[in-house]
Parts: structure tokens; sequence; C-alpha cells
């Protein structure tokens, strides 16, 4: 028996919990798919806030400026402007649902200020912006009565029609629509097939295709690989977001120092402690994500220094405190008082800006098949993601995919009530499972060390041969082994690394997040690159 929903949503952060809400108030039974806790995303670690315009000082056309500044050519300004214009009423609707922003007097908010934002226009929770957003919209969500969440379910693959007849008859028709998931109880190792009427993708980035990133453990790619091996292209793959600023530490997940630390005066310093931020923009320290990533890096390699300091001496300790509670905590635990001591910062992967390729109603080239956040690439970001402008996003196209897939259903798209169980592969020899834990090292290596900040065709190259032969044998593996999270994550993460090496090797300039030796100027035509899927 195939369990069934109107609307299946992969994902419980921002994207999936706001568009859950919103299709089950339009009447709609939505089940929710998670990989791990619910709570567990990026969105819960978001910290600088939201950037929306809401003060006298501030207006659309100043934020449109800024984010297509940031994007150096390649945000869709149509998109930009609408997503940015539709801001305030989005945001409103998570205040009605009890969040508080932080506030400097009973008539005002605190606005804070980010790298290439040239007005404060940012809402924020102290420095737990994401924690609050998930919190309120996990509490609206819990009490909805149309909404089921699945915690520890793991989305395996899209079940599409042509895939189907494929399987059924060997020949695919030529109308092609998505019918349902197959899932993985993380709990139990069963895999179950749901259906559903439309499928919402929502299941954030991709960090951990790098060996340091500020994501946590759940962002492994798996919507990006998922759709693109559904016969859905993706696009502007290549742009990564490195930020500047994560604490300097051994381990693999960096901590990140906010943006908004800088907003409020933090200066860079090199090791012998003079600021250098200056000598590569004028906006110096708030310069976009992409100069100040990139200055450091140069900044580290010729100095031959494992991280840099983040000096914030001048504000007080009970301001910090207040303004930056969780920053100050987990510098503390570290030894380090920033109201004191210099903070030890280093770049680390921190966002994807390309992905599904979508239209406005979040719609992809599949019927059925929607995508929202960070997972999605609508043409808001272009080649640099504006800071704090990815929640903004997430919110506005939740919404209008919800409105879209109300009306695809209307239209009489439904699941089907029965489609195909799941054929496991051969349980093998548990002693290869070493296998799983060498290819996801080399694989995160090889992508640190090749497709980085600084990039070359010959770097690239090298990453793309090996790339070849992880995936060729971790696809062996997966067809002989019973599915498990780490299995899956990992041909998610080599599926995704593929394809950023592939739009990296297309991007023949270096623009935005996008930076090649051998092509350090910008190109005369603007293109997004595009990888089509392969049958
Ligand atoms: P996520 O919040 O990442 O949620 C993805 C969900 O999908 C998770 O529930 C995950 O478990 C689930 N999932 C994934 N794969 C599967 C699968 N196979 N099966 C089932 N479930 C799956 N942006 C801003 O605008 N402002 C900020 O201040 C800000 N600060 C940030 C700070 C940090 C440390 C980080 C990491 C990011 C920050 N960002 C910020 C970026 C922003 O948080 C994310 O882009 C945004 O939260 C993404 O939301 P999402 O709903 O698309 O994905
Ligand atoms: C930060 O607080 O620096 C992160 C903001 C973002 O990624 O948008």
């Amino acid at each position: 028996m195939t369990d069934s929903f109107d609307v299946l949503v992969i994902g419980s952060g921002i994207a999936g919990l706001s568009f859950a809400y919103k299709t089950a108030q339009l009447g709609l039974k939505v089940g929710i798919i998670t990989k791990k806790q619910q709570a567990e995303s990026n969105t819960n670690y978001a910290q600088g806030g939201i950037a929306v315009v809401t003060s006298a000082t501030d207006d659309f056309d100043l934020h449109v400026r800024d984010t297509l500044i940031a994007g150096d050519g390649l945000c869709d300004e149509n998109v930009v402007r609408q997503i940015i214009e539709e801001g305030p009423k989005r945001v409103k609707e998570l205040i009605d649902l009890g969040l508080e922003f932080s506030r400097i007097n009973e008539e005002s908010y605190s606005l804070g200020k980010e790298g290439g934002h040239s007005r404060r226009r940012i809402l924020h929770v102290a420095d737990m912006t994401g924690k609050a957003i998930e919190t309120a919209l996990l509490s609206a969500v819990e009490q909805h009565p149309l909404i089921d969440t699945f915690e520890h379910t793991f989305a395996i693959d899209l079940i599409t029609l042509r895939k189907l007849k494929q399987l059924e008859s060997g020949s695919a028709p030529a109308d092609d629509r998505v019918l349902g998931i197959y899932v993985l109880d993380v709990l139990t190792g069963e895999v179950r097939t749901v259906s559903a009427g439309a499928v919402m993708l929502a299941s954030g980035g991709a960090g951990h295709v790098y060996p340091f990133t500020s994501n946590p453990s759940i962002a492994t790619g798996d919507g990006i690989a998922m759709a693109y091996r559904a016969g859905v292209p993706v696009e502007n793959m290549e742009f990564i977001q490195f930020h500047p600023t994560t604490l300097y530490s051994s381990s693999e997940k960096r901590f990140l120092i906010s943006e908004a630390v800088r907003g409020e005066g933090a200066l860079l310093r090199d090791l012998s402690g003079d600021r250098f931020m200056d000598q590569y923009d004028e906006r110096a320290e708030l310069a976009p994500r992409d100069i100040v990533a990139r200055a450091i890096d140069a900044e580290m390699k010729k100095s031959g220094s494992t991280h840099l300091w983040l000096d914030i001496t001048e504000k007080d300790e009970a301001y910090l405190k207040g303004r930056f509670p969780s920053i100050f905590a987990a510098c503390l635990a570290q030894g380090i008082n920033i109201s004191k001591d210099w903070i030890p910062v280093v770049p680390a992967a921190h966002y994807l800006c390309g992905g599904v390729a979508t239209n406005l109603d979040a719609e992809t080239s599949l019927p059925g098949l929607y995508a929202c956040g960070e997972v999605a690439c609508t043409g808001l970001h272009g080649a640099n993601r504006l800071a704090s402008n990815s929640l903004l996003e997430a919110l506005v196209m939740a919404n209008n995919g919800a409105v879209a897939v109300d009306e695809f259903l209307k239209k009489g798209n439904s699941g089907p009530e029965d489609l195909p169980a799941w054929v496991d592969g051969e349980v093998g020899d548990p002693d290869e499972r070493v296998v799983i834990t060498h290819n996801w090292e080399e694989l995160r290596k090889a992508m640190w060390d090749y497709v980085g900040i600084v990039r070359s065709t010959k770097r690239l190259r090298r990453a793309q041969k090996r790339i070849e032969n992880l995936s060729a044998e971790i696809n062996e593996f997966y067809w002989d082994f019973k599915v498990e999270p780490r299995l899956l994550e990992l041909r998610n993460l080599i599926q995704v690394s593929e394809l950023i090496v592939e739009c990296a090797l297309q991007r023949k300039e270096s623009r935005g997040l996008h930076y090649t030796l051998d092509y350090p100027d910008k190109a005369d035509q603007l293109r997004n690159t595009i990888v089509p899927p392969r049958d």
C-alpha cells in the first residue's frame, strides 16, 4: 500500500515549513519529510537576519540596486524586484506567527548591516534569527491538522512517469510528471513509497561538498542531485559562496562569525595586526562577500598563515553579550573573550547560489515538481548572493509555490493510488564500507584543493577526473548494497560536485563568486551556466 498526500515537502527549514503551512492553509493535505530531527537545517543556524525594506531611510530601489551589484551582472532584475517588493508582506506573516525581531524601542526595530548593503535593513533576533524563525514555523506546522511531519525520513529519489514507463515497457512517453518519492526510514532501514500530486523540494544547500563549511551536516545537496537524476536542469552551480569569517578551529563544521559583527564595526587584521581590506575595496570590511573572502584567501596565501584576525574589541562586553550572545558564548568556550581578544577567522563554504532552475512560481521543468529555498536557482542571487537575502527569498518563493501548487492540483492532478515498491540491492560485504568513508574524504579534499575560492582550468580538470572515478565506484556500490544515509549522501555529494565542476568549466571568465586564474576578466556576454539532464 502506497502512502499518499496532496503535496509532499522535502525539508523542514524556512522554505519547507513556510510552504507547508501556506499550502495547508489552502486546504491541502501535506506531508513533510525530513532526514534528521525536524529543526536540523541551515535555517536553524542563521545569524545575521532577513534583509527587507522596513525603514523610512530605505526603499525598494536601493535594495534592488544592492542585490544587482552583489550579483555582478547575472541577477534577473524582474525576479529581484518581485522578491524584494513582496518581502515586507511575507515577513509580516512571520511576525503574525509570533516571531519577535530585536528592537531598539517600542516603535523601531534594530536593523543590522552586512556587506554590500547601502542601508541598515536587516531584521534580526540578536544573532539567533534562524532559530527563532524555525521555532515559530515549527510551532505553526505542528498545530496544523492537515500537516504530518516525518522525521528521520530520507528522500532517496523522485518517482516520475517517464522512468516508470521506461521500466515497465522499455519506452518513455513524451509527457512526464512527478508521481511520488522513495523514502528511507532511517530508524528501521525500510524503504517506503509515497505518492503525491505535487512535490516541493526544500532540501537546502550543499555545504558539505567541502570539508570546511558553516553548514550543519544535513547540507549534502540531496534535492539538487535528485532533481537532476529526474531530468531537471540545474543552473549556475559554480557560484559557491565562501563566508569570509568562520571561527578558526580544527573541526570541519565551522562556527560562523556573522557579517553583522563587521556591520557593527569589526575590523579584519593580518597576522601583524594591520588592516588590509582597504587595499582590496573602498568598502573595506563591508565589501560584498566574494571580495572579502578572496582578499582573506590572498592574505593567507601571502603569509602562509592558517587564519587571520577579526577585531571587535572596540565594543564593550555588555554590548557584545546583548547583540551577539551566541557568538560571544561560542568564542568564550574556546577561551576567546571577544571584547578583549581578536577572533581567529578563516573562510568556509557557506551558500550555494545555483541550483534547480525555477521560475517565480517555484515551478521546475518537470510538471508537479517545485523547488524553493537554497536548493533552487531563481535568478535572485546571480553570481553572488547579497547577505541575508536567502531567508527572504525562501519566504517569498514558498508563498508563490503554494499558490502555484494549489492551481496545479485544482486542474485534477493527483498522485497515483499505487506505485511500485522499492527493489533493494543485495547486502554486500560490510568490510567494504570503508569505500564510503574513504571516498567521502577524498571527494571533499579534491573539491577544497581544486574547486575552492581561486580556480584554474587545470585544477578543475584534476577534480573532474577524480570525481569521475569516485562516481563510478559509488554507483556500483549503490546498486550492490542496502541503502543507508551515508551512502545516499555521498552519492548526492558526488553528483553535485560533478555539476559544480561542469558549470565552472563552462564559465570562461571570472565573475562574482567564480574566480579563475585562466580567465581573470569578465566576458562581454552575460550568461547563466546550465547543465541539461543526461538521459
Ligand atoms: P534548510 O534550512 O537547510 O533546510 C533543508 C531541510 O531539508 C532540512 O530539514 C534537511 O534535513 C532537509 N533535507 C535535506 N535533504 C533531505 C533528504 N534527502 N530527505 C529529507 N530531508 C532532507 N541566510 C540569510 O538570509 N540570513 C542569515 O543571517 C543567514 N545566516 C546563515 C548562517 C549559517 C551558519 C548558515 C549555514 C546559513 C545562513 N544563511 C543565512 C543561509 C540560510 O540560512 C539558508 O540559505 C536557508 O536557511 C535555507 O533554507 P532552506 O529551507 O532552503 O534549507
Ligand atoms: C551572516 O550572519 O554573516 C550570514 C548572513 C547570510 O549568510 O546571509
